[in-house]
């Protein structure tokens, strides 16, 4: 007993141990902690991915992904203009197309009057100050599930590209101001960019998904656009193998001397090395999705009330900005936008 007194002593004396730099003095209040934060996130910072549907009613929810809902046209534009409104800079559409339109080739990829085109271009008509993403990938319209043609069980690249590139010139005529290919295609920067600059839209973006995963993380995603029990096998013939690092610095160094003005890695959390090491060695414009199966997780846990739900999604979005990432695809943005603008 006598002993434990003497140690208790020795802990209150300020200077016991001597100490010249304390890192915890710049801790102490909240104004200093503000004043040294390295790291900070903006709505400039968010891209929003929303789902599409056809449909007269304005929403369908989606199960797996709670919160989160299929959105008509008309409500679709309702939502650009709330988040354009907030300041969000950019969106990015994803359609849930009909299993009767969904063919092995996706022809209606390639129709002009598509879901994805009719939102474009209602969308662009009624709030053109906010960005319009559209992915270039078959998969939401081939009816087994893949983003490119299959022959036999193998995924053919180069037809593949072929038809990504159609559909891409029918997304940028219908008033996309970038296109995102997600397809992990060969080539298909490349293709997209000699056929936008042919046809007049040399001003359309191209933002790769770059290093795209093979990831378990999208499952919730498949439910939204009702691909996961269509899906033949899986996609690890050309999307990436998580084990992997110096080849999303290949995939990378490829996409932009293809012509990529902006590259992504997918998923994000479980990969900010590859976005560190991304941002680092290139120094481009860089970005990361927070994909459906991340947003997924913290919405569980939080509805568990095992996770402080808002300050999950801030802190894994400042996790991002701090691995050098420009901005997140988050299906969190409306909500951020939201908590931001009240100052938090
Ligand atoms: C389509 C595509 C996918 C996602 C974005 N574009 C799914 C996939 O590759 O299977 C996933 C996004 C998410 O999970 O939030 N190629």
């Amino acid at each position: 007993a006598p002993q434990a007194r003497q140690d208790e002593a020795s802990v209150q004396r300020a200077d016991s141990l001597g100490l010249t730099r304390r890192m915890r003095r710049n801790r102490k209040a909240d104004w200093s902690r503000r004043l040294v934060r390295e790291t900070v996130l903006t709505t400039n910072d968010l891209i929003w991915p929303l789902f599409l549907i056809d449909s007269s009613q304005a929403r369908s929810a989606i199960a797996w992904m709670p919160g989160v809902d299929r959105l008509n046209i008309e409500e679709a534009v309702r939502q650009a203009a709330h988040a354009a409104s907030l300041g969000i800079p950019a969106i990015a559409p994803f359609p849930f197309v009909e299993k009767s339109l969904r063919d092995a080739t996706a022809t209606e990829a390639l129709n002009t009057r598509n879901l994805m085109c009719r939102a474009v271009r209602a969308i662009k008509a009624e709030v053109p100050q906010i960005g319009i993403i559209c992915d270039a990938a078959l998969d939401p319209y081939t009816s087994h599930g893949h983003d490119g043609v299959m022959e036999g069980e193998r995924i053919l690249n180069d037809a593949s590209v072929h038809i990504l590139t159609q559909q891409a010139l029918a997304l940028a005529d219908a008033g996309a101001d970038v296109i995102a290919p997600s397809d992990m295609m060969d080539g298909r920067v490349a293709a997209i960019r000699a056929a936008l600059d042919a046809s007049g839209h040399e001003e359309v973006q191209i933002m790769a998904y770059a290093a795209k995963y093979a990831s378990a993380y999208y499952g919730p995603f498949r439910d939204a656009i009702g691909t996961n029990a269509t899906l033949i096998g899986d996609k690890r013939t050309y999307q990436m193998d998580p084990a992997n690092s110096d080849e999303a610095i290949a995939e990378v160094a490829l996409d932009l001397e293809e012509g990529a003005d902006m590259v992504m890695i997918k998923p994000g959390l479980p990969y900010l090395d590859i976005i560190a090491r991304v941002k680092d060695h290139f120094r481009v414009p860089t970005f990361a999705y927070q994909v459906s199966g991340e947003y997924a997780m913290i919405m569980a846990a939080s509805l568990n009330g095992w996770l402080d739900g808002d300050k999950a999604m801030l802190e894994s979005l400042t996790a991002f900005k701090r691995a050098g990432a420009d901005g997140v695809l988050t299906y969190f943005a409306p909500r951020v936008a939201e908590i931001l603008r009240a100052g938090a």
